[in-house]
């Protein structure tokens, strides 16, 4: 999708199609609508008189022919209340924006970028938007319908007097988070034989290449070398040899430290193993590397932000079976820290990867670690697919992580850690059990993990319920949400 910035006059424009937004107070004149020129205004203003034109949230008015315009349609997405506005929701209305003209067959359009109070990136905003609009889950589909939808270009018209520097940054920056989260959708959306352990890592290698960050693939050789054995309990059971997926950011004149060590879940596919899960939606876990998507995404865009700080992502891969090889319930695994843990259901084994992983990562002089997980049903339950759970012991690191979610319009939520939660997975013989039991499930396997981070902040974000999304939104298709980039 091309991107290109404009200052002159919209009204000029012979683009297909121009969009805007509108609020439901004044949908005539209000948003980017307050842009257009003022016969184009009486015209909608007429539209609201007959009650065609409202401004509710994502209510979409298409006009062929608008008078005051050169373009041959004008959009006008409803952007509901203006005190409930927000960065998040330009980035939906530009979805909506995008979804609703290619499903008409239009390939280009126009786009006024925003000016509201409390929208401070309305480019970056707008870019984001389109890019995560213009994502589809069809790539399977043979016909040749779903190949032709796309939009090949956007053009942002900015104020006269705005500074097209800032705003030419702002598009880059939503271009790149855009296109690095709908990798991650990708990723997510992939089915698991098409997507094993080594297709990942095959997978992250040409990412990391492409943009230029060092990249270290391991087997199980190395793995079993490196004493993993909570990660590799996991992989045992199955054909598809696992893969510890090492990615380095590692800036010219950056700081020894911090060095933030972002861990991925990385389960190509959760059958739950011997304490196999029911039938009836196994084919979901397919996606239960979302929390490695996430990861790997997100190193895509420091390689191409580059901000001033060394970062490493490490992704535990491999996929969960049962078979004649796999572990049981009752066993005992040594992890890399030495910690023992008795394996009570098979099925909690993104705790297990992790355990090692965060050990790993503390191994390589990581200051900082965060992960991300598809980790339990129970965060399900508690937020539902809305809103991400965040976990950790150490509140000035999570609060971190809280705030550069509400800059980036997605939805966190602390859920607590606490020491009265430890007893629920005491093991018998070991030092730990990889279960919880049902009640506080979400907190009790974030508990398991953070005990490998020991002293180290560590935050956690669960995204089992975020990671994937059964409802078709206005803005964005169905399917895995690319959450966390
Ligand atoms: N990958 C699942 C969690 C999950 C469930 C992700 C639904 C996405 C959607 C995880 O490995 C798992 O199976 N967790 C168990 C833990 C239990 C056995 C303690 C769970 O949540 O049921
Ligand atoms: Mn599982
Ligand atoms: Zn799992």
């Amino acid at each position: 999708m091309e991107l290109e910035l404009r200052t002159d006059p919209v009204e000029r424009t012979t683009l297909p199609a121009l969009a805007v937004f509108a609020f439901e107070d004044d949908p005539a004149r209000s948003g980017t609508a307050a842009s257009l020129p003022s016969q184009t205004q009486e015209l909608l203003g007429q539209l609201k008189s007959s009650d065609e034109l409202k401004g509710k949230t994502f209510d979409c008015v298409l006009l062929h022919r608008p008078q005051g315009l050169a373009a041959e349609r004008l959009l006008v997405v409803g952007a509901g209340k203006r005190e409930k506005f927000s960065g998040a929701l330009e980035r939906r209305l530009a979805g909506a924006a995008t979804r609703y003209l290619r499903s008409r067959g239009i390939h280009e359009f126009g786009w006024v970028v925003g000016q509201e109070r409390n929208s401070s990136s309305p480019a970056q905003a707008g870019s984001e938007g389109f890019l995560l609009g213009d994502f589809d889950v069809e790539s399977y589909r043979t016909d040749e319908e779903a190949a032709k939808r796309y939009i090949s270009r956007v053009v942002l018209f900015a104020g006269k007097g705005s500074d097209k520097k800032s705003i030419e940054e702002q598009i880059t920056r939503g271009r790149v988070i855009g296109e690095a989260r709908n990798w991650a959708r990708e990723l997510v959306n992939e089915p698991s034989n098409n997507l094993t352990p080594t297709i990942l890592a095959e997978k992250a290698e040409a990412m990391a290449n492409r943009y230029g960050l060092r990249v270290d693939v391991f087997g199980p050789k190395k793995i079993q070398a490196l004493k993993m054995g909570a990660f590799y309990s996991v992989a045992q059971g199955s054909e598809e040899p696992p893969r510890l997926i090492v990615v380095n950011y590692e800036p010219e004149g950056a700081p020894e430290k911090p060095l933030i060590g972002l861990i991925g879940k990385g389960v190509t596919f959760d059958s739950g193993g011997i304490s196999i899960k029911p039938s009836d939606s196994m084919h979901e876990m397919k996606t239960d590397m979302a929390g490695a998507a996430t990861m790997l995404a997100v190193m895509q865009v420091i390689a191409q932000l580059k901000p001033r700080v060394r970062v490493i992502a490490i992704v535990p891969a491999t996929e969960n079976l049962p078979s004649g090889k796999a572990q049981k319930p009752g066993d005992i695994q040594v992890s890399m820290s030495g910690k023992t843990i008795e394996i009570l259901n098979t099925d909690a084994e993104g705790r297990l990867l992790l355990a090692d992983a965060l050990t790993y990562a503390r191994q390589l002089g990581c200051t900082h670690l965060l992960d991300a997980a598809t980790l339990t049903g129970a965060v399900m339950i508690a937020l539902g697919h809305i809103t991400t759970g965040v976990f950790g012991w150490n509140q000035e690191w999570v609060d971190n992580v809280l705030q550069a979610a509400r800059q980036a319009g997605e939805k966190f939520w602390q859920l607590p850690v606490d020491d009265e939660y430890r007893p629920q997975y005491k093991s018998m013989i070991a030092d730990l059990a990889n279960t919880g039991g049902r009640y506080g499930g979400a907190i009790t396997a974030a508990m398991f993990v953070g005990e490998f981070a020991e002293g180290t902040p560590w935050a956690h974000l669960d995204i089992a319920g975020t990671r994937w999304t059964n409802a078709e939104k206005p803005y964005m298709a169905k399917g895995a949400t690319g959450v966390g980039v």
